[in-house]
């Protein structure tokens, strides 16, 4: 039997390259190997304010683009989260089995926290046991992410050895699964912070739906240094190793090779490549994302994820009941 694999994208915006590079294109890799159920998780989008109308367009604009990044709509699981109410159930009990300083250690929390004007939101607190109830309840056994979420999926595996060791043995503990190369694809503008779809500059980042003509003058104007060579070197090139990392993903040559392609050109060919690389790729990446967003089967596609979906977490989520004593005893 193949394992299980989980992942979700939060409907906060329009996922980025870097969430593409970062999660998108290892889903589409490893799609075959396992079973796999690919979440968008709307009730982790709440837990900083949205405009709903805004919120709604953009679950339907995900599992769209969920599905033009080459998923298998017949083989893969695709569902909203707020339509599998065992999510929150489950994400309940592990909040009560969560501390406060735990989750004030998280590094998303501390730095989404700052960004708040009107008082922190509790639910940005308990954001990780939430997310941590979305694997276990599918008896998760990899969870391929960006480098961001690695401190959550860490949570993850203590909470279910906590569970496990204080109430029954039955949750599978997840492993990370993080890609070789784009862990962590950074802001255009500004190369030491990571690129966000949430961010309130365009400039830091390419939309997976941004006009491709657009994305290619965003790639043009990116940031890099003075010195001129173009080697991959986080440290002290983060502007160029960034554009490298870029290529890479979307051409599937690798950074070595492409450094020795371009030891004698400038930073001006290198970025007009990349960005008919980046305009090739959105416009074909495009054509496929207006299809689905447009047909009626991604409805049916949903309604079957959220069938599927509901069917596997009840299960767990009855065994996680029972575990912890909810519900009734039958005469
Ligand atoms: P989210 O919506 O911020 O991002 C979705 C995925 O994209 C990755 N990612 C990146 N990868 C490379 N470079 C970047 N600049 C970049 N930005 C984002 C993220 O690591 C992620 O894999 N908490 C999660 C959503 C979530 C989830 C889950 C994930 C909820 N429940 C269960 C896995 C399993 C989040 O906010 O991802």
């Amino acid at each position: 039997m193949k394992k299980t694999l989980f992942s979700g994208i939060q409907p906060s915006g329009i996922p980025t390259i870097g969430n593409y590079i970062g999660a998108l294109k290892q889903f589409r890799d490893i799609q075959d190997d396992y079973d796999c159920y690919f979440c968008i998780v709307d009730q982790h989008a709440i837990t900083v304010p949205q405009d709903r109308l805004k919120l709604r367009q953009q679950i339907r604009q995900l599992a769209a683009i969920y599905l033009a990044s080459g998923l298998d709509a017949d083989k893969v699981t695709l569902f909203i989260q707020s339509e599998v109410p065992a999510h929150v159930q489950a994400g309940w009990m592990l909040t009560t089995i969560s501390s406060i300083g735990e989750l004030e250690r998280m590094t998303q929390f501390k730095d989404k926290a700052k960004k708040q004007n009107d008082g922190i939101p509790t639910g940005l607190l308990t954001y990780p046991p939430l997310m941590a109830a979305d694997i276990i309840l599918y008896n998760t056994d990899i969870v391929p992410v960006g480098d961001d979420q690695k401190q959550h999926i860490e949570l993850t595996r203590n909470l279910v050895d906590r569970f496990n060791s204080r109430y029954n043995d039955i949750l599978v503990k997840p492993e990370i699964h993080m890609p070789k190369v784009g862990g962590r694809v950074m802001s255009l503008q500004d190369p030491t912070k990571k690129m966000s779809k949430s961010d309130d500059n365009q400039k830091n980042f390419i939309s997976l739906l941004d006009e491709p003509r657009l994305a290619a003058k965003k790639i043009k104007s990116a940031v890099t240094d003075s010195d001129g060579i173009i080697k991959f070197d986080k440290e002290n090139k983060p502007g160029i190793s960034n554009l490298l990392t870029i290529y890479s993903s979307l051409t599937d040559e690798s950074i070595e090779s492409l450094e020795n392609r371009y030891k004698d050109e400038g930073y001006g060919t290198f970025k007009a490549d990349l960005a008919q690389v980046v305009e090739q790729f959105l416009t074909q990446f495009q054509e496929q994302y207006r299809i689905y967003y447009e047909s009626d089967k991604l409805d049916d596609i949903l309604d079957a994820g959220r069938d599927k979906a509901q069917r596997t977490s009840f299960k767990t989520l009855k065994k996680m009941e029972k575990a912890m004593g909810l519900g009734r005893k039958r005469k």
